[in-house]
């Protein structure tokens, strides 16, 4: 994949600092990393224009992943080894992170991803932090609702080639089966497949009040269209993953009335959230998803950290990431914790009338 910006190859400049950031800017994900970038240069954009940092400017180095497995590690080790970035921010998705969070603990390059939920990211290390809530916690957030709802009957559908999906299934499946919830059947699938009707035909014969889709948004559409096609009539419910534009499109009239948890939602009226909407729609033509706060808020993170570490040295730098309390985020107030993850509460959103729209805040 090709450097976006300057090229890694570019003798290093003194007078900028460079950070690295790795992106599904193409691929079967591809919106995950067009979002998160798109935040993540505002911000950068944002911080130049008012002076940069140390009396630099920012200089953000974006590798693309292709939305693949494999390829993350790849141009992480290129980053850190060609670009001699500071800190790496990204990825999205669980399963990148996992294969970058050991190459930056590694190096001692601090990494913070902006959108990874798998519990395991920042087990790699005192190097890596991420700036969202973690799986636990939000597929105890799903299971309550879905026995908030009287649904005491679901279904799961699990992405097996994704380490996010496996694990907010088992999160899931933990509180739900422990609170009076029975699961009635747990099916699988891979990345990439097409054709769910087995799967469905197998899901249809329990009878559930509602089916758990823990996987990625391009599956999920799908999964909801070929689910009506067989009659099944009940509500998807799903977590972050379920966040993209495509849903919807892909998806149409078969996702209304399904519901899935997310990290911030376009419609909330706070004003720092409307300012940020309105900057983002002036310049991309589209309102903000998850990503895009996120991968905005990260960036910030990372700022506010060099500024009070007055550096960019690796442990300097990872000190004052690790001290990060009470910082007022796009995607709420951001306070790492001692195993570098971020407390934030729960956002669950609907399909109604082929639009994503809020219905309420969980508090962590
Ligand atoms: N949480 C997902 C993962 O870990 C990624 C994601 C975050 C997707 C936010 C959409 C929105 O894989």
């Amino acid at each position: 994949a090709a450097a976006l910006g300057l090229s890694g190859c570019k003798k290093s400049d003194e007078n900028v600092i460079v950070i690295g950031e790795v992106a599904a800017l193409t691929g079967n994900t591809a919106t995950f990393g067009q979002s998160s970038h798109n935040g993540t240069q505002m911000a950068v954009d944002e911080i130049n224009a008012a002076g940069g940092l140390l009396g630099k400017q920012i200089q953000l180095v974006t590798e693309d992943d292709q939305s693949k497995q494999g390829e993350a590690g790849t141009v992480a080790k290129k980053l850190i080894s060609r670009s001699k970035i500071k800190a790496l921010l990204g990825e999205v998705a669980s399963g990148r992170s996992l294969e970058m969070a050991p190459i930056a603990q590694a190096a001692g390059v601090p990494m913070i991803s902006p959108a990874s939920t798998n519990p395991k990211v920042t087990e790699a290390g005192d190097y890596v932090f991420r700036v969202c809530f973690i799986d636990p916690f939000q597929g105890t957030v799903m299971s309550k609702f879905a026995l908030g709802k009287g649904w005491k009957k679901v279904a799961i559908l699990t992405d097996t080639k994704q380490d996010y999906s496996v694990g907010l299934t088992e999160f899931f499946n933990k509180h739900f089966s422990a609170n009076g919830g029975t699961i009635t059947g747990e099916q699988s699938y891979s990345s990439g497949d097409k054709d769910f009707k087995a799967q469905l035909t197998a899901i249809k014969a329990g009878n559930p009040d509602a089916i758990f889709a823990s996987g990625y948004y391009n599956e999920v559409a799908l999964i909801a269209v070929q689910a009506r096609e067989l009659g099944i009539t009940v509500p998807l419910l799903g977590g972050d993953g379920w966040d993209s534009s495509s849903l919807v499109e892909v998806g149409g009239k078969a996702m209304e009335g399904c519901y899935y948890s997310n990290h911030f939602s376009n419609e909330d009226q706070s004003p720092a959230i409307q300012e940020f909407v309105k900057k983002y729609e002036s310049k991309h033509g589209a309102k903000p998803d998850a990503m895009a706060a996120l991968g905005y808020d990260s960036a910030k993170i990372l700022f506010d950290a060099i500024k009070r570490a007055n550096s960019v040295e690796g442990p300097a730098l990872r000190d004052a990431i690790a001290a990060t309390k009470g910082y007022a985020g796009i995607t709420g107030n951001i306070s790492l914790d001692a195993n570098r993850n971020a407390t934030k509460p729960a956002v669950i959103l609907t399909i109604k009338d082929g639009k994503v729209v809020y219905t309420e805040t969980i508090a962590p």
